[in-house]
């Protein structure tokens, strides 16, 4: 059975292929047409997992939508009735929802084919069931309770399960307008952060404030007695006349959320140029705090209905990797997964999943242990590109080194010199997270080496942190847990007498957002690092995505465009390794 799982029409469109209940391929669209989160139908991305497999668009059996525009239909025509939203969101919730529900006809206009040569069915999977399978589904776990946290998605933003084997029972969800999701994305707008995916700031800068408005955050976001939460809606608009939202083929667009009411509360709203100041910090903060309280009030109570020691999570929020860390600290769960596209991306693989356990009736038999689900470019392929960017006229070395040890041990050598790498490897990762196939490597030992990297290549916020990758048999040396985190999706806090070791991977707060390198996930990064190792004892690398603010490099031409007009010192390539011309550093 060969399914075509699809996140359409949706901030971060995405598709991969499950073949006989095994994710052969994913890959986000805004990896290939470059446009960060980029909403619409990914065809591009289509066409790829399809060719990728060997296989045509007439050969599918199912297409799985992470969406279903009849789920909470009471809901939706409830709220149609007692509100009155403006005409531009009408005409915009319309106009998405006829295009889920066309999506077969869209996909042969794009392939250039009759409708009549699909003969997949269309399978609308609701969106929170979707964020549940990507989860449940692809964990190692046969019993797990399941939590889904996030914006919206189908009217729902909470939804709590209990996943067996096969199936997914629902216990229950939260419906709009209540939202963690949309409480975090509201005060992330008022802090100056409109681009969609910005919440990630305002957790790096909650680092550096205190909570001292969190009584202030408790009267807009209140626990309930049944485990779940409620928003005081007066702080919000989105329950009035409806926020605009933009999910067509581009960037997507999130309008203001929040009412005047949290102006009059905080003060004024901070331009997304102003300084950032104290209270700037201490509103991050109090904002990560009540959300850690909310999420943690969620789990301890999914926990005490379930009983089970097993935690899946997905979701939008579960991006938020500093309250990930604080899950077995604060609840009484044992065992936690979180795959690699917690976020709407992700759902692709989830439809996809649960479509397949709910037709096929056969036991799973996939685990997601890794990321690295997209393309890969050959020897071939990556020598064309060098040759057409005429490098060697521009006075760059390359060279080909094609036994690994000695690749990895130049490669190490030249990180230990204080030189910025670009990584470039087999197949790149789906997900958020540079994994060690698409990464960008420094040494974590230089305090300076952060403000170099932003200088030279990545222009980020001064107060975002960098992670590092560790070899998975040393975190407990070096970190005060001993877990694997595969996929960086949990913040830990670095040992003590460590911190001063590695000040370029080390937050204010003395935390990092760890990823752990096995032998078996990743031979050749593993191998990387391990040199590191030999050569200054410290097991880890400063690793950040392969990009300069765009979307995280995909193709050799992308990796040596990024090379070119940022200033990274060396580039490697599969086996090949670019060295910049000294003059142009
Ligand atoms: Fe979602």
């Amino acid at each position: 059975m060969i399914i075509l799982g699809l996140n359409a029409y949706h901030g971060d469109s995405a598709a991969c292929l499950v073949i006989d209940g095994i994710v052969v391929n994913a890959i986000e669209e805004e990896r290939i047409n470059r446009i960060k989160h980029w909403a619409g139908l990914p065809i591009e991305s289509i066409k790829w997992c399809l060719s990728d497999a060997k296989i045509n668009i007439s050969d599918i059996d199912y297409i799985a939508v992470s969406r279903n525009p009849s789920a909470h239909l009471h809901k939706k025509i409830l709220r149609a009735l007692t509100k009155t939203p403006s005409l531009s969101f009408l005409k915009n919730r319309l106009s998405n929802v006829a295009k889920v529900s066309e999506i077969k006809s869209q996909i042969a206009e794009s392939l250039n084919t009759d409708v009549s040569a699909i003969k997949a069915e269309v399978e609308n999977v609701e969106h929170h069931l979707a964020h549940t399978g990507s989860s449940f589904l692809v964990s190692p776990y046969s019993e797990a309770a399941c939590v889904t946290v996030d914006g919206f998605g189908d009217f729902v933003s909470v939804m709590r399960g209990i996943g067996k084997d096969n199936k997914i029972k629902i216990l229950d969800w939260i419906e709009f307008p209540h939202s963690l999701g949309i409480f975090y994305t509201a005060l992330t707008q008022y802090l100056g952060f409109w681009n969609y995916g910005d919440e990630y700031k305002v957790m790096g800068l909650s680092a550096y404030g205190r909570p001292v408005y969190l009584n202030e955050m408790k009267e807009i976001v209140k626990p309930k007695d049944n485990g779940l939460f409620e928003l005081d809606t007066s702080f919000f608009l989105h329950d009035k006349e409806g926020v605009e939202m933009v999910w067509e083929n581009g960037q997507p667009v999130i309008d203001k959320l929040f009412s005047d009411k949290l102006i009059e509360k905080f003060g004024k709203l901070r331009d997304k140029n102003e300084e950032i100041t104290e209270h700037h910090q201490n509103i991050a903060s109090s904002v990560q705090t009540v959300y850690e309280e909310i999420f943690f009030h969620i789990l301890n109570d999914t926990y005490k209905k379930t009983k089970l020691e097993n935690l899946t999570l997905a979701g939008g929020c579960i991006q938020n990797s500093l309250a990930n860390g604080k899950i077995t600290e604060k609840t009484l769960f044992k065992n936690i997964y979180i795959p690699p596209a917690s976020y709407d991306a992700g759902t692709a693989i989830g439809a996809a999943m649960v479509v397949w356990n709910t037709k096929c009736h056969k036991p799973r038999r996939f685990v997601m242990e890794h990321s690295y689900l997209g393309p890969a470019f050959s020897k071939d392929e990556i020598e064309n590109q060098i040759s057409k960017h005429a490098l060697e006229g521009k006075g760059h070395l390359t060279e080909l080194i094609k036994d690994e040890t000695i690749l990895c041990q130049k490669a190490a050598k030249y990180i230990e010199e204080g030189k910025i790498i670009g990584w470039f490897q087999s197949r790149t990762e789906f997900g958020p997270r540079a994994l060690g196939n698409r990464s960008i490597l420094v040494d974590p030992r230089h305090k300076e080496m952060k403000d170099i990297l932003n200088e030279r290549i990545k222009r980020r916020e001064w107060f975002r942190p960098f992670a590092p990758s560790i070899l998975e048999e040393k975190v407990s040396e070096w970190f005060e847990q001993d877990s694997s985190v595969p996929f960086m999706e949990k913040v830990y806090k670095i040992k003590n007498e460590k911190q001063n070791l590695i000040p370029a991977v080390c937050h204010v707060d003395g935390t990092g957002r760890l990823h752990t390198v096995s032998y078996k996930s990743n031979q050749k990064f593993y191998n990387l690092i391990n040199e590191f190792y030999k050569l200054t004892s410290i097991p880890m690398l400063l690793n950040t995505s392969f990009n300069d603010n765009e979307p995280i490099v995909n193709s050799p031409k992308d990796a040596l465009g990024c090379f070119l007009s940022t200033k990274m010192d060396v580039l490697i390539l599969g086996n090949f390794v670019i060295a910049r011309d000294k003059k142009n550093v």
